[in-house]
């Protein structure tokens, strides 16, 4: 399908989930990857929504952003932009935010003293956001909802991605090997592979995220028809 016709959802940065009001867990990425796809879906011309995290980026032109600091805010912004009544409407969300997986079980309402803290911190699940989508997309009949995602691993790179495409029902999933230093995470350069359910896989050459991006885009496209 051409690109200026569908609706495109990304997510991108960071989470953070706070400990108290100045401490929180979280994690490097600078959420360029997910920026530069939201730059190219609105160069190819799709309505273009982006979920960002915490992240020192400014929005691309024609983007329209909503930001989101722990991950059930960034969840809810996706379950409120994706899950609109519009059934018919074609759909892609590609999530290349770094979730955060586990957020902290109580988060203070002041500034704790060291002496208040208890060196273990206990922590409870955090939504996955890409799971809670196919789940509504199964549960209320949303079919031109197309979901993609990415897996940034450091060993057994595509095993792991076709896991994840399976598990979370994708329809594609980018795998995203940030062992070598110089790609993935804060880099600006990235190596990449796309995954299908089936298995199937499709090699990119290492380039920069910006022409990357473009290449993800056309292919998340094509899941659509
Ligand atoms: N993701 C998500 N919600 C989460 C965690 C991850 O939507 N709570 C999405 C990411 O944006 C990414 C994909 O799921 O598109 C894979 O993320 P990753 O961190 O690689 O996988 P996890 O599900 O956290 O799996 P594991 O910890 O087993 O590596």
């Amino acid at each position: 399908m051409n690109a200026a016709g569908l609706r495109w959802v990304i997510t991108a940065g960071p989470t953070r989930e706070f400990i108290d009001p100045v401490r929180f867990l979280s994690n490097p990425s600078s959420g360029r990857m997910g920026f530069a796809l939201a730059q190219a879906a609105a160069a190819a011309g799709g309505e273009t929504v982006l979920v960002a995290g915490p992240v020192e980026l400014s929005t691309p032109p024609g983007v329209r952003r909503i930001d989101a600091v722990s991950a059930r805010e960034m969840c809810a912004a996706c379950e409120g932009v994706v899950f609109d009544g519009e059934r018919d409407r074609t759909t892609v969300v590609i999530a290349a935010a770094a979730v955060a997986d586990w957020r902290p079980a109580e988060c203070a309402a002041r500034k704790l003293k060291k002496r208040e803290m208890s060196p273990v911190l206990r922590l409870v699940r955090n939504p996955d956001i890409l799971k809670t989508l196919a789940l509504r997309r199964e549960r209320e009949g949303y079919p031109k909802l197309h979901l993609v995602g990415f897996a940034a691993e450091t060993g057994a790179v595509l095993d792991e991605a076709r896991r994840k495409c399976r598990e979370k029902a994708l329809d594609m999933i980018v795998a995203n090997d940030v062992s070598t230093p110089g790609f993935g995470f804060a880099a600006r350069r990235n190596c990449v592979t796309l995954v299908y359910p089936g298995g199937e896989t499709v090699e990119f050459p290492p380039a920069a995220k910006a022409v990357l991006a473009r290449k993800i885009v056309r292919a998340a496209a094509e899941l659509c028809g």
